[in-house]
């Protein structure tokens, strides 16, 4: 089965144009959950651009199914993560002045430093995945530190103009050497309703993480229906069809 966890952030950064309370991410998680979000993701980011502390306490205590706290590697968020207790808990790089997640975390130099992390989380039941580039290196360590599993970045394949075809293998190749490993195999960044299909049809991968195309979409026809039409495109993969 493939999972798909919906990124709510980007309904708090509508709110956070005009610092009211609406749109409310949480009213939005309820709303995906009834389209069959099969979990909600949201991004804490050191700057607080979007996704408050309230919006986290809010979703832990009315979601139905499970929340991923995407979270950058500090001693602030994981100690926040700790209190939290999200479902899972993904490890992104984090810089202040990017628009979005822009590459995978550079799990070599930071190896020890996140290792003592994947261990503070997991021993309170936290699952930890990492985001990593479709790479060798970063997949391997992250079974050696211990993760739980690793979130492929598919922004590359999304973004790609000239070669789709080949940073889509490059996907294929590093989801099936997770899954060798033993990791849970999740993917995400840049998916929309263009081009996930070939994503969704990657056997190893269980879960896809797509935020900004379906926030979109919810604009147009509402979030339950944005992600009703996801689930679809995810179930066409999946047949074949
Ligand atoms: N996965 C991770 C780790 C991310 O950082 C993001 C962006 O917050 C997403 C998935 C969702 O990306 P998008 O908004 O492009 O669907």
């Amino acid at each position: 089965m493939l999972r798909l966890g919906v990124n709510v952030d980007h309904v708090a950064t509508v709110r956070q144009a005009r610092r009211t309370d609406l749109p409310d991410p949480v009213e939005a998680a309820l709303a995906a959950e009834k389209g069959g979000a099969d979990g909600i993701t949201v991004h804490l980011r050191e700057d607080r651009r979007h996704i408050q502390e309230r919006d986290v306490e809010l979703l832990r205590q009315r979601l139905r199914t499970k929340l991923n706290l995407e979270m950058a590697v500090t001693p602030e968020l994981v100690s926040l993560a700790e209190r939290l207790r999200p479902d899972d808990a993904c490890f992104v790089p984090e810089r202040r002045e990017e628009l979005t997640t822009e590459g995978g975390l550079d799990v070599v130099a930071y190896q020890k430093k996140i290792e003592e992390a994947i261990k503070q989380l997991q021993g309170t039941g936290i699952r930890v995945s990492l985001f990593v580039d479709p790479q060798k290196e970063p997949i391997e360590i992250s079974r050696e530190i211990g993760a739980h599993a690793v979130e492929i970045h598919t922004g590359r394949y999304c973004d790609a103009l000239a070669d789709r075809e080949r940073d889509l293998r490059g996907v294929v190749v590093a989801a099936s050497l997770a899954h060798r490993l033993g990791l849970e195999v999740h993917g995400g960044h840049g998916l929309n309703y263009e081009n996930v299909i070939p994503i969704a049809r990657i056997a190893e991968i269980v879960e896809l993480n797509i935020g900004h195309s379906i926030v979109a979409r919810a604009i147009m026809v509402g979030m339950e229906q944005a992600v009703k039409e996801m689930k679809e495109l995810f179930k066409r993969a999946r047949e074949g069809s």
